[in-house]
């Protein structure tokens, strides 16, 4: 008799690939409609998965922890960010939870570059007005954006994206500095040329761009709070590729609007996929559909690190990307 191959529910669709291959090692109920689950269904799915494969858009507090079966043992979320999931509950209960870190730092951090490039550049203002018609010809004056060389970028968490967005950035003639919980290794500091600041206030003070690579946790939620917005000098660009949370976005469409910061690049915001009315009508800005680490050669390596770890978990092993709360 063959063993009961345990029933992994997955909440969003997932590449072609990742989905056969779940469904070759597990019994596998997958979502191809791709709406995200409500409160009540992914409750319900709680209820009967051994292991569940949620995403960034499922909500796991402890109020749907406490929907959980005795039989759901893993919650293998497919990315990184594990801001969604109330991780100390989960643990409480005995529900061990994994992420995808590392596959999907190159993306995020190119992605970080491009808005870091985009924003002073004017690149999406750029092409709104050329698909408006609005571009009359070449003009010495026009659409004039500001220089990246030799800029100071202060990069707030060097963690594995923040270090990778140094790297890029580097290359192109950025001065970089950085604010972090720890400070990294003096090879790093050398590696990277990065000058590391004690106190994010004064940092942010004196930076052109401010990028955001920081997780979202108790600690870092409104880091960026009305009154540490308004320490950046008004030629300051702020980007934002790690979570909304980060910064109060109210506060920011603020002084966007009143032109008391130069611009912003964000990828992700505060309730998404609502964005601040405001910020829409903004041409200072560019805004993306939280997109960081999407490429096919990142989703599949994300869902290869979801196999691997509830593979691991359930031959008995402990699986290579456990999360836990002191972690956080
Ligand atoms: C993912 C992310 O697309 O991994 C993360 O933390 O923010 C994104 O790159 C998303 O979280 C998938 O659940």
């Amino acid at each position: 008799m063959t063993a009961k191959k345990p029933l992994v529910i997955v909440t969003r669709k997932l590449p072609d690939v990742i989905e056969t291959r779940m469904r070759e090692l597990f019994d596998t109920e997958l979502n191809i409609e791709d709406a995200p689950l409500g409160a009540e269904a992914l409750a319900e799915a709680m209820g009967r998965a051994d292991v569940l494969v949620p995403t960034v858009t499922d909500r796991i507090d402890q109020k749907i922890l406490a929907r959980a079966g005795d039989q759901l043992r893993l919650i293998a979320n497919f990315g990184t960010g594990v801001d969604h999931i109330d991780v100390a509950t989960a643990r409480q209960r005995g529900i061990t939870v994994t992420n995808t870190p590392g596959v999907l730092t190159e993306d995020t951090a190119d992605m970080t570059m491009a808005l870091i490039l985009a924003v002073p550049r004017r690149l999406a203002e750029g092409v709104r007005r050329v698909q408006r018609g609005e571009w009359k010809g070449w003009s010495p004056t026009w659409m004039l954006g500001n220089r990246i060389k030799g800029k100071r970028l202060g990069i707030i968490g060097m963690g594995r994206i923040g270090q990778a967005v140094a790297e890029r950035a580097r290359a192109f003639g950025l001065q970089i500095h950085y604010h972090n919980r720890h400070r990294v290794s003096e090879a790093d500091e050398e590696r990277l040329e990065a000058t590391y600041w004690d106190s994010l206030d004064q940092m942010l003070a004196r930076m052109d761009i401010i990028s955001i690579n920081c997780p979202h946790t108790p600690a870092t939620y409104h880091l960026l709070s009305a009154r540490r917005l308004a320490l950046l000098q008004p030629k300051a660009f702020l980007v934002n590729t790690s979570r909304g949370e980060v910064i109060d976005e109210n506060a920011l469409t603020r002084l966007l609007v009143k032109g008391e910061i130069a611009g912003a690049g964000l990828d992700v915001f505060e309730h998404e996929p609502s964005v601040n009315p405001q910020l829409l009508k903004l041409d200072n800005v560019v805004l993306l559909p939280h997109m960081g680490s999407a490429t096919i050669e990142g989703r599949q390596d994300m869902g290869d690190k979801v196999i691997i770890n509830i593979k691991t978990f359930i031959d008995g092993h402990t699986p290579p990307d456990r999360v836990i709360p002191s972690m956080l």
